[in-house]
């Protein structure tokens, strides 16, 4: 058993307190690889932001647990040496069991998500209670779900969202002890949120009847890129063929970020952003075969995407 203190990792409920006072949100950006997680680090050193490093099961499998844990204890030594210690937590990104949570707390993960939202809800409570009361053992936070986001949550597919249901958000976090809640209100997973002529619009009102009902509770967006057009068109012009995505306008992701939403997920953007770095060079450039070569440009272009979410849509500049 390893303790996220002992790895200079935080969770998140002083985080979480500081983003709803301050009217921002605290970035939560997946990661698989090293040249995402220096993006991450470099990002938010230069904007003095605090960050959420999340892992999703997808992410385990592929680069394995240890090297995972090793590199955010790695991002924590690199933000030092970069001359600025923000708070990072190590979180489990849709959490589907309570053996994976308990695993990764073992890990070292300084907050867990356990995502029963696509089980009926009395089983959903039991669950997240269950992973509750062992996490908070080690003073590892918590996030639960409540609603279904339109798309592919892991393995569960959805065709429509089940918007939150703001009626039952203060029985679910009072029977469930959790130190946050994810919400569906028209975000989802992936860069296809919308389909050509729906107009791109999350349910603000049901975000503000849920605050009404929790005053003060921290809430979770996830689903929330915004899938940047110029980037989209980048892809395409090297030879990529995205058609019709769309994401979440990044005003809306602002204003919701003023409220009782206090993290924010971000990963698609990040992926199209590198595919689009790696494209270019790859077109451009037939002759390179060095791996540095197309994904330090794309190591870039992350971090300036990063960069900008952190100071145009979130607001976590300076907050660390
Ligand atoms: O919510 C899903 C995240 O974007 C992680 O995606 O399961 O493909 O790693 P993944
Ligand atoms: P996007 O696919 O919109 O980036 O959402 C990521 C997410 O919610 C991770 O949990
Ligand atoms: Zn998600």
């Amino acid at each position: 058993m390893v303790s996220y203190k002992d790895l200079g990792l935080v969770n998140s409920r002083e985080l979480f307190k500081k983003a709803i006072n301050g009217g921002y949100a605290i970035p939560a950006f997946n990661f698989n690889n090293m040249e995402q997680m220096q993006a991450i680090i470099q990002a938010c050193v230069e904007t003095k932001s605090p960050v959420i490093l999340q892992v999703s099961s997808g992410a385990r499998k592929y680069a394995n647990q240890t090297i995972l844990r090793y590199m955010a204890q790695g991002g924590v030594e690199y933000a030092k040496e970069l001359g600025c210690n923000i708070p990072i937590v190590l979180h489990l990104d849709h959490g589907d069991s309570f053996e994976l949570c308990k695993s990764c707390i073992e890990y070292g993960f300084s907050s867990v998500m356990i995502d029963g939202s696509s089980k009926p809800y009395q089983e959903n409570i039991e669950l997240t209670r269950k992973v509750v009361e062992y996490a908070h053992q080690y003073d590892v936070t918590v996030e639960g779900e409540l609603g279904v986001l339109a798309g592919v949550e892991d393995d569960v597919k959805a065709e429509s969202h089940t918007y939150t249901r703001p009626e039952e958000v203060e029985d679910f976090v009072s029977k469930t002890g959790v130190d946050s809640l994810a919400i569906s209100i028209g975000t989802s997973h992936g860069a296809y949120k919308f389909k050509p002529g729906q107009k791109p619009e999350i349910r603000l009102d049901i975000l503000h009847e849920i605050e009404k009902r929790i005053p003060g509770f921290p809430i979770v967006l996830h689903g929330s890129s915004s899938v940047p057009q110029d980037i989209v068109a980048e892809i395409n012009h090297y030879g990529g063929h995205l058609k019709d995505s769309i994401g979440i306008p990044e005003d809306q992701l602002r204003e919701a970020a003023k409220s009782a939403v206090c993290k924010i997920n971000i990963d698609s953007d990040g992926r199209l952003a590198m595919t689009a770095a790696i494209r270019k060079v790859l077109v451009e450039h037939p002759e390179e075969f060095d791996p540095r070569k197309y994904l330090g440009p794309a190591r870039e272009k992350l971090k300036q995407l990063y960069i900008h979410k952190i100071n145009n849509v979130l607001g976590s500049n300076d907050k660390m």
